[in-house]
């Protein structure tokens, strides 16, 4: 029989802090294709592949952390949930909530999130309050709120997200058979660069990979704390989803960076934009703008020689393209061509 993917607390239950016992609350999240990308690969001189989080249930990485979030909610009783979001977080925990049954409070910066992650957080009823500040200013008042009611709080400070996040390297792990040389993945607010590690460092630990990889964090260079060394005010740039200048995990970040030898660098807008469009073009996955992030931190290594040869690349592109159209659209002239219900019409405009 086919093997039937069941969601990442049960396949991967003994690696987790849940039991049989447990009421798991699950939307099928994880199983996400590992797609080789050869034009890429072939540029910058080493074996590069995608790890397509866009394909969870609600669109992004986040399902991961939030199936495990939810699940010790309900174990421990509670009612309510909150988070701050750029769209992503807020989008998996609605849906999540949803279906636990849950109410969920969404605190998102106002006009800064894509449209399609809106409307998720909206269709599957969340109470959703736009704050006039930024990601930082919302997490400050979750985590207040969450100290001082009953609500308990799915942000990825929440030790539960991580857990779940970290699965994402034991499917690396599985799909390539070894851990790969290096891992590249966005960093926001540093949760899933440090899930990345814990889950790299656990499969080594349990056999199932020889080696960990060098992570290569990549920032939007109007947002880029970690580059700056220091926190930094009034994030700014198009990838909305990493607009965050006072990362919530910047310890676990830097002993990612820093045990695995890696690096976290920073990249322009216009080239994630480029890195976006390159991977809609020539790998055939369409990702929103900040999953388009380490792609460009990649070309713009090979560009400087610092690929090593050979390597196998592993990069993790963390949200879907459709929840952000009107950013994916804005370079594009779009010109419908409109012709009669008519063969010959069709062969003439299409020069056959
Ligand atoms: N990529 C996407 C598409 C994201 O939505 C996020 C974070 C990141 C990368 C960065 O991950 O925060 O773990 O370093 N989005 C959060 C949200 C902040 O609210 O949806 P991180």
């Amino acid at each position: 029989m086919a093997h039937v993917w069941r969601g990442i607390i049960r396949e991967y239950l003994d690696r987790l802090p849940f039991t049989e016992e447990d009421r798991i609350i699950s939307l099928g999240e994880g199983g996400t294709p590992l797609v080789h990308a050869p034009s890429i690969s072939q540029e910058v001189g080493a074996d590069v592949y995608v790890k397509v989080e866009g394909m969870n249930p609600t669109g992004s990485f986040k399902d991961r952390g939030m199936t495990s979030a939810i699940t010790q909610v309900v174990k421990d009783g509670d009612h309510t949930v909150v988070c701050a979001s750029t769209g992503n977080t807020s989008a998996s925990a609605a849906a999540y909530a949803a279906h636990a049954g849950l109410q969920c409070v969404v605190m998102i910066p106002q006009g800064k999130i894509a449209a399609g992650k809106m409307a998720q957080a909206i269709v599957h009823g969340a109470r959703l309050v736009q704050v006039d500040g930024n990601f930082d200013e919302c997490l400050d008042i979750v985590r207040s709120l969450s100290e001082d009611y009953p609500v308990a709080l799915v942000n990825s400070v929440n030790p539960y997200r991580l857990q779940g996040q970290k699965t994402a390297a034991f499917e690396i792990v599985d799909q390539l058979g070894d851990a790969p040389d290096i891992h590249m993945l966005p960093v926001g607010n540093a949760g899933n660069i440090s899930a990345y590690w814990m889950g790299f460092a656990e499969a080594r630990d349990a056999g199932g990979a020889t080696r960990t990889p060098r992570i290569w964090g990549v920032q939007a260079a109007g947002a880029a704390p970690f580059v700056a060394g220091h926190p930094i005010k009034d994030p700014e740039t198009v990838a909305t989803a990493i607009r965050i200048g006072k990362p919530a995990s910047w310890d676990l970040a830097i002993a990612a960076r820093d045990e695995s030898g890696g690096w976290i660098r920073a990249v322009e807008d216009a080239a994630i934009l480029a890195a976006q469009a390159r991977l809609a073009a020539d790998v055939g996955v369409f990702v929103e703008p900040a999953s388009a992030a380490p792609i460009a931190g990649l070309l713009a290594a090979a560009a400087q020689g610092e690929v090593p040869q050979g390597a196998t690349i592993t990069c993790t592109v963390t949200g879907n393209g459709l929840k952000d159209t009107a950013t994916a659209l804005a370079g594009h002239e779009v010109e419908p061509t409109v012709i009669p219900v008519d063969v010959a019409a069709a062969a003439k405009v299409l020069g056959l």
